[in-house]
């Protein structure tokens, strides 16, 4: 195995700086990939992590420095070059076409036949074979707005396998998936490694990262401030070179808990497909209580959010906030009633990309006081909250006039929910609060949790982390196929319990 001679790297960065205005994302950062290996890429959020993996990949041009494949110095101009000379990224936010299927998702702009005729069959075929071939099932005729997050990743992976690259960059491809596809995925990258391929993998994640990594490299502020190669850096010290200091894990003190905030009776919900997907769910959440929902992805806790923020009709069924009915269907009577929410599609639900931050700040309420007097928005006022609210979530920026498209993911989720909490609601929906955040902000974000929990905000959390579950929640609930299988205060279940009924292995 031992080769006296050293691999040429797949992928070498040298020196890359890349500005941003005043801002500096990427400050002389090398960086290289070798065939066979995971290089994990650490940092905070907007420490510069995205910025460089779309440089690698030809979606941003570096203000300095060099890229080379096997040795041999590359002109990326567009991502076109980049995939032809190996190189495959699968972005933080996928690049998928929902109304084509998989396969034609997977051969876009590379299809076979001739040009004007697509051979749809022979790709099905191709797609197919791939797919197993690489461990990565999916259906080739499925439409992409019909399958899963984590099917359309595979989509992503396969897109570029099938244009043969052999450096895969993979921007956060955890941060979507629940835990036991996040098992899948890891194994499917570390076979893909063993067969010669290199990859990079950007995750928050740092046990994720210490397990499955050959090397680690992190960035602080645009700068790389450690390499670690396997086995050399637990995750507490990991933490410590992102961040700069210590991290803690938050723990809830326990809080009384007032009366009746959300009430939710016989709730039914038909998916998207009109399958059933809540079927008689009840339960409550109290002032200054965090209901913890529990459970495998798609056992019903999007359509449950979906009809809590007004987005989705149920069957039947009754939710009432604070004793009165919740207005179905009706986002903006629903944000009336105090109900806020933070979307796990941060994307769809969230922001608007090309708005600036002040203006997405003020999207719930710009027709209301503070933001807008007798008719007229209040400009000042609004950048002015916007501003303080930002510096308490620690969203960095570099102004409210930045557009939200140019924050990095982590700081996209941090500004919603600085958004979403600045309307002092009564109730929070929260699914997935802290996904894509480093530790230092998930540390922030709880503390903020807990505070507005202490203040009488009642707080319906979703989350795939059994971690932050349990951390935060004063009750805990386990959707299993729609139906409500567990709901018991915190004290009372661990981590096994919720493990079995997450299987459907416990009764009420
Ligand atoms: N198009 C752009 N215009 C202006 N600034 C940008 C642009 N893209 C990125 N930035 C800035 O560059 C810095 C690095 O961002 P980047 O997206 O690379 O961070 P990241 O490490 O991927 O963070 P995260 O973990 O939150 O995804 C941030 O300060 C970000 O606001
Ligand atoms: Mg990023």
């Amino acid at each position: 195995m031992f080769s006296a001679l050293p691999t040429v790297p797949l992928l070498s960065l040298t020196g890359i700086t890349k500005r941003f205005g005043n801002l500096v994302a990427n400050s002389d950062v090398s960086l290289d990939v070798r065939p066979g290996e995971i290089h994990a890429l650490l940092g905070e959020n907007g420490a510069g992590k995205s910025t460089l993996m779309n440089i690698a990949a030809g979606y941003a041009r570096a203000d300095e420095g060099r890229i080379e494949v096997r040795g041999v110095p590359q002109e990326f101009r567009l991502p076109a070059d980049a995939i032809a000379a190996g190189i495959g990224m699968v972005h933080q936010h996928f690049h998928l076409v929902d109304r084509l299927t998989v396969a034609e998702n997977i051969v876009l702009n590379d299809e076979p036949g001739s040009a004007v005729l697509i051979d749809y069959k022979a790709a099905n075929g191709e797609v197919r074979d791939l797919s197993e071939r690489m461990g990565l099932p999916v259906d080739p005729k499925a439409l992409v707005a019909d399958i899963s997050v984590a099917m359309q990743q595979r989509v992503e992976i396969l897109k570029t396998l099938y244009r043969k690259a052999d450096v895969l960059l993979l921007d956060e491809p955890t941060a979507v998936l629940a835990p036991a596809e996040v098992r899948d995925l890891l194994t499917v990258i570390r076979s893909l490694a063993d067969s010669g391929v290199g990859i990079v993998l950007i995750t928050h994640k740092l046990d994720e990262a210490t397990l499955v990594a050959d090397r680690l490299s992190v960035l602080r502020s645009g700068e790389i401030v450690a390499r670690f190669d396997r086995g050399d850096a637990s995750p507490a010290e990991l933490a410590q070179e992102m961040v700069g200091r210590e991290i803690h894990t938050v723990v809830a003190r326990p809080h009384a808990v007032g009366a009746t905030v959300l009430s939710v009776t016989d709730l039914e919900v038909d998916d998207s497909r009109g399958v059933p997907a809540l079927r008689g769910v009840s339960f409550e959440v109290g002032e200054s209580e965090i209901v913890g929902i529990a459970g495998v992805d798609g056992n019903g806790q999007a359509e449950l959010v979906g009809v809590l923020a007004g987005l989705v009709t149920p069957n039947s069924g009754r939710a009432t906030v604070a004793g009165e009915p919740l207005a179905f269907e009706h986002p903006r009577s629903i944000a009336r009633q105090g109900v806020a929410h933070v979307p796990a599609d941060r994307r769809k639900y969230g922001l608007v990309a090309d708005f600036t931050l002040a203006d997405n700040f003020a999207l719930r309420g710009y027709y209301t006081a503070p933001f807008s007097k007798r008719g007229f928005l209040q400009r000042g006022v609004i950048d002015s909250l916007c501003a303080e609210n930002m510096a308490h979530y620690g969203v960095k920026a570099r102004g409210v006039d930045a557009l939200a498209k140019e924050l990095s993911g982590g700081n996209q989720q941090k500004l919603i929910l600085a958004r979403e909490m600045f309307t002092s609601p009564r109730l929070l929906l929260a699914s997935q609060p802290t996904r894509g955040l480093d530790v230092g902000s998930i540390e922030t974000v709880h503390g903020r949790l807990l505070k507005h929990r202490d203040e009488g905000c009642g707080i319906l959390l979703v989350s795939f982390e059994l971690d932050e579950i349990l951390a935060l929640s004063t009750r805990v609930v386990v959707l299993f196929e729609g139906r409500v299988v567990l709901d018991r205060p915190r004290s009372e279940v661990s981590r096994e319990i919720l493990g079995a009924a997450m299987t459907g292995a416990v009764a009420a």
